[in-house]
């Protein structure tokens, strides 16, 4: 599998707990490299584009409330299968029964207050970046420890 880019949240209640800094550091020490960070206010019309699919479901006026109720950050990560092994690492989506070990499942408890959001396919993760970022916003660079974190004999 290649190598990835996903778009990655932390949302209000990350930030509104102190809790930026551990979340950005599991994403970190797992190899992931970052490419575009910012801190932000998610707008509703910029809500009305990220969560399009779910414009229809039930939940969807109070997840644009939250979502829209206190900063974000929003990242876009790389690494070998990038936008499941970010899935995998955010847990279930309700905090009541995402695993230990999980971000969900080691941070919280609510169940729509989940702290986390990740694209959950190449086609979402195109799209989602480019709602958050300029082409010019993502750098370009190499971790000086690459062939460690990878072998440096592997394809990357
Ligand atoms: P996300 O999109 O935020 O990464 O989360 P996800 O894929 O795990 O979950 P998804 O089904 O896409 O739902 C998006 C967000 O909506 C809230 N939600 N509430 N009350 C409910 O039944 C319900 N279902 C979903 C959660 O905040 C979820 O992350
Ligand atoms: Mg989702």
């Amino acid at each position: 599998m290649a190598m990835e880019r996903t778009l990655i949240l932390l949302k209000p209640d990350a930030v509104q707990r102190f809790l930026v800094g551990a979340l950005i550091s599991r994403f970190e020490t797992k190899g992931l490299k970052l490419v575009g960070m910012k801190f932000m206010r998610m707008s509703p019309e910029l809500a009305d584009k990220h969560y399009e699919a779910h414009r229809a479901k039930p939940f969807f006026a109070g997840l644009k409330r939250f979502m829209t109720s206190s900063p974000i950050v929003a990242m876009v990560l790389e690494g070998r299968s990038a936008i499941a092994v970010c899935r995998k690492m955010m847990g279930a989506t309700f905090g009541s029964n995402a695993e230990p070990g999980t971000l969900r499942g080691d941070y919280g408890i609510s169940n729509s207050y989940n702290l986390v959001h990740g694209s959950d396919s190449p086609e979402a993760a195109q799209k989602e970046i480019a709602l958050y970022f300029r082409t010019e916003e993502l750098l370009e660079w190499k971790p000086a420890n690459l062939e460690w974190i990878y072998d440096a004999g592997e394809e990357l």
